[in-house]
């Protein structure tokens, strides 16, 4: 085995550094491409996995934050925000009908059923209306909507939405199937609308209406998978060297022998594995850079590990920083890997991973390995 020296800067843990410059730029470039629109900004899925908490009170220039969930509208509130938030899953049962209220939370009443309980509480809540154009997930149908809004002594509904099942191809002959019907549902409404998502914001400006609702892009994701170089990445997620080990020609290496090395291999022992969402099913091949040079994961990924094949010449310590996606490998392509999207990866992330504010340049430096070879 080659001895391995240990770096004097040691994290044993994986980080996700957050970018808020660059979710601040996504955002700014979310506005700019739809001037005539005011942004709700989805910050759902603890801000699609990169710590809620750091993101929201940072970002500028949205007019609303959007959440999936109360629970999630309520802890928006618990950190200070006082811009509206909508629920785009609107409430289910009266507590959280209640909390909406309390809150200020504006609901998107996607079905009859919370119309009903609406209507048969004293409760006053601001609501939008949820209407399903295509999609057929969640959302009120055209008689639904019509009944809800003749009805007497009514909701004071601010607006109604719909959501594209196929924003990430904008050319998908369904979007305009189901803009036909958005428009055509809608048009005689005076209230506020809005249909488009990320993919909707970049590809389709057609469905932009009063709100836009850019999620996956804020985060440096493209809905289509394929990494966009107009979107900055707002997390670089890292993880530590444990060990640096040689295998000899024929040597499997981890769990079922699944890789050999045709020959003598140095091998790098990474402290990241599925339970921290780095996904068990990423196959060899899978790159990281360390030092600044793509490297491949070897066999399989296990719980709290990942091994890697370095370069003959690459010099590598315990310790230093390995980029597992980020500023230098597009989540896109790693998540791509797998037949996913950047969206499964940032949010699969778990609570082991500390999120922490991105700090250019020496402390970063240090600590991320952004830039290991100035250590050596
Ligand atoms: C109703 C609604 N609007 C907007 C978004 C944001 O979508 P994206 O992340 O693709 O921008 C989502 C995400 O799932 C959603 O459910």
């Amino acid at each position: 085995m080659a001895p391995t020296v240990s770096n004097p800067s040691m994290n044993n843990k994986p980080i996700a550094h957050i970018h808020v410059d660059n979710i601040q730029a996504n955002l700014d470039l979310a506005c700019d491409k739809s001037p005539g629109s005011k942004t709700m900004a989805v910050i759902k899925a603890n801000a699609y996995g990169h710590g809620l908490e750091l993101v929201a009170p940072r970002l500028k220039g949205m007019d609303a934050f959007a959440v999936a969930r109360v629970a999630e509208g309520l802890a928006l509130r618990t950190l200070g925000i006082d811009i509206p938030i909508y629920i785009l899953q609107g409430f289910l049962g009266e507590s959280e009908l209640v909390q909406c209220a309390d809150s200020q939370l504006i609901p998107m009443i996607h079905s009859t059923d919370q119309w009903q309980l609406l209507s048969a509480t004293e409760t006053k809540l601001k609501v939008w209306l949820k209407f399903d154009s295509g999609m057929h997930r969640l959302g009120l149908t055209e008689a639904e909507l019509d009944m809800i809004l003749k009805s007497p002594g009514g909701l004071s509904v601010l607006g109604v939405a719909s959501h594209f099942a196929n924003a990430d191809d904008p050319s998908h002959e369904e979007n305009h199937d189901q803009l036909d019907v958005f428009r055509t549902t809608t048009d005689q409404l005076s209230c506020e609308k809005s249909m488009a998502n990320s993919g909707a914001i970049l590809g389709l400006s057609a469905s932009h209406y009063d709100w836009v609702r850019p999620g996956i892009m804020l985060y440096g994701g493209s809905s289509s998978g394929y990494p966009d170089p107009r979107l900055k990445p707002g997390m670089t997620l890292t993880a530590p060297v444990l060990a640096v080990r040689s295998v000899a020609a024929g040597e499997s290496i981890g769990y079922g022998s699944t890789w050999r090395a045709n020959s003598a291999a140095r091998i790098a022992v990474l402290g990241i594995g599925y339970a921290d969402g780095y996904p068990r099913e990423l196959p060899p091949e899978t790159p990281v850079v360390i030092g600044g040079e793509r490297c491949s994961i070897v066999g399989r990924v296990s719980m709290d590990m990942v091994m890697v094949e370095l370069p003959a010449k690459l010099e590598v310590r315990t310790g230093d920083r390995v980029e597992m996606w980020g500023n230098q490998l597009s989540i896109d392509e790693v998540a791509a890997h797998i037949g996913t999207l950047g969206y499964t990866l940032m949010s699969s992330l778990t609570a082991r991973v500390e999120r922490r504010l991105f700090s250019p340049p020496s402390e970063a430096k240090i600590e991320a390995g952004f830039d290991n070879s100035e250590k050596h």
